[in-house]
């Protein structure tokens, strides 16, 4: 591979590489603003100046002071290049960190803050802006202007989801180019001239789609603002968690924001992975962190003469009582597509060796509107995941229906809340000897339960999601589950005791060697 010299290192890069990209491809981190690594090229905001040695150097007329004729003589200086646009070439010599180029970076910092108002105590991108990021590796010196700044439209509504403060816009056009470039929507642009410029959403039109939070994650300061996030949280006081998007079968990777004092997650963002989702999210995906928190089952809860709620301990024993006596062949175990592939293999595991069932089913979603950029039609996580614990061979809910109506089934046990149907279609499941739920959240299968035991949700435990592709990924604990809540998995191993049965699952370990025997999960990139 053909190599470069950055500040005394040597970088290799591909045919193609800009300077900026092969660096960032070895984690050195050129200042830059308006340049990243899933956009084209703007160089608008000149951060990125480097000097470049060469045989034949561009050198530039300026005047330098003599202090012996005590006056300005002609002299030159090197004439310096963006490192976005700048092609990678073998055996060049680049300096990002010198006299010269520093010194560039310094003033494009200077004027870019010349009428940036001091928001920072106030602004959501404080402690992760890159305006304060290279104040303080590049620039450090005071404000010298002493007028006042030019005043631009603060607090505008692009949209739903986003809103746009004029004063703290750098005119990177970052925002611009995601929405033309990925999400293929010329809704954005810039209007006025110099210091006069603002973005602004086209005649008639809001910021609309499901992409329009990736335009405040792609804003390296705090012009764009998340409606969600906003005012919620200060990020230093927030710590990330590598995961993947629960939200559909594209698995897209992303980390997910929560602050530990609270065992809460307050965002969710994108997490790069070529394979995946490249450096992208879906607004669904990054706000499917909510169900997280809402309407989570926190308690048990029976039915059938006994009804209402139980710790969740209680809720287990009922579980195991409302279990023993129940014919393995007409037992009902339902997975779950929004489980992780832990609690599937555990259940379908438990179903076949603890009760003998023989009779499976997949609960899942219904779909949603897929596209060609990210979003799969399926919004399930893991159907492939799920349905590889049982061979493929699972029924649909609807053929769960058919099996009650006609008795093949008298009782059963079913993992999570979600199902394409309402809780109405599912009303038969009510009349049945037992209906046993495993469930994170309320949903309609949770309303037809006669016995609901809370489990963790996929925030709350390690686990793994195989996605459309059939890519293992495996994700961490983000907060801890409510006490006396657990896995689905460890939930079973638990009931497994309590009915007094031998269940050759003990640790998390026992149920991995079954899930991907031939592959280890790809562990996404950072
Ligand atoms: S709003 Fe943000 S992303 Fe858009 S041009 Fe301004 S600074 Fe760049
Ligand atoms: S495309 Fe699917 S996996 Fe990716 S962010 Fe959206 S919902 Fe999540
Ligand atoms: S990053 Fe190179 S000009 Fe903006």
């Amino acid at each position: 591979m053909p190599t470069f010299k950055l500040d005394g290192r040597e970088i290799p890069f591909e045919p193609g590489d800009t300077i900026i990209r092969a660096a960032w491809r070895q984690g050195i981190e050129i200042p830059h603003y308006c340049w990243h690594p899933g956009l084209t090229i703007a160089a608008n905001c000149r951060m990125c100046l480097v000097e470049i040695k060469a045989e034949r150097p561009m050198l530039m007329p300026t005047l330098k002071w003599d202090a012996a004729l005590n006056e300005f003589v002609p002299a030159d200086k090197p004439k310096l290049t963006p490192a976005c646009q700048a092609p990678a070439v073998a055996g060049q010599e680049v300096f990002a960190k010198s006299p010269e180029a520093s010194n560039a970076q310094s003033h494009v910092q200077e004027f870019l803050l010349l009428n940036h108002p001091v928001d920072c105590p106030i602004c959501d991108q404080a402690g992760e802006c890159k305006l304060q990021d290279y104040w303080l590796t590049n620039q450090g010196t005071k404000k010298r202007k002493r007028t006042e700044p030019v005043h631009k439209p603060k607090a505008v509504r692009f949209g739903e989801t986003i809103v746009y403060d004029g004063e703290r816009c750098v005119m990177c056009t970052r925002c611009i180019r995601f929405m033309d470039e990925v999400a293929h929507d010329h809704v954005l642009d810039m209007r006025e001239r110099g210091n006069r410029n603002e973005i602004t959403v086209s005649p008639g039109r809001e910021l609309e789609g499901h992409y329009t939070l990736m335009t405040e994650h792609v804003c390296p300061v705090g012009a764009l603002t998340s409606r969600d996030f906003r005012f919620k949280a200060r990020v230093w006081f927030l710590r990330a968690q590598k995961s993947v998007c629960s939200g559909c079968a594209t698995g897209c990777n992303d980390y997910m924001d929560f602050d530990p004092r609270q065992n809460r997650v307050y965002r969710i963002r994108p997490r790069d992975n070529e394979a995946v989702n490249k450096f992208w999210m879906c607004d669904d995906g990054m706000l499917s962190y909510h169900r997280v928190h809402e309407n989570r089952v926190l308690s048990g809860s029976v039915r059938n003469g006994q009804e209402g709620k139980v710790a969740p301990e209680q809720a287990l024993s009922l579980a195991a009582a409302a279990l023993k006596g129940v014919a393995g062949g007409k037992l009902a175990v339902v997975l779950s597509a929004q489980h992780s592939s832990e609690d599937n293999h555990a259940l379908a595991r438990f179903g076949r060796e603890v009760l003998g069932a023989e009779r499976f089913y997949l609960a899942a979603l219904g779909g949603w509107d897929g596209d060609d950029i990210l979003r799969h039609s399926d919004n399930n996580p893991n159907r492939a995941g799920a349905l590889a614990a049982v061979d493929g061979k699972a029924g649909t809910v609807a053929d769960l229906l058919k099996d009650v109506a006609d008795r093949s089934v008298e009782a059963v046990l079913a993992l999570g809340w979600a199902t394409a149907e309402d809780a109405g279609k599912l009303a038969p499941l009510r009349s049945l000897k037992a209906t046993v739920v495993l469930s994170s959240n309320t949903g309609p299968l949770t309303e037809v339960a006669s016995v609901l035991v809370p489990v963790a949700s996929f925030a709350e435990m390690d686990g793994t999601f195989v996605n459309a592709k059939g890519m293992a990924q495996r994700f961490s604990r983000v907060i801890h589950a409510p006490a006396g809540i657990w896995p689905a998995w460890e939930t079973l191993i638990a009931l497994a005791r309590l009915l007094d049965k031998p269940f050759a699952i003990s640790q998390i370990g026992d149920v991995r060697n079954t899930i991907i025997p031939a592959e280890a999960p790809a562990e996404a990139q950072s």
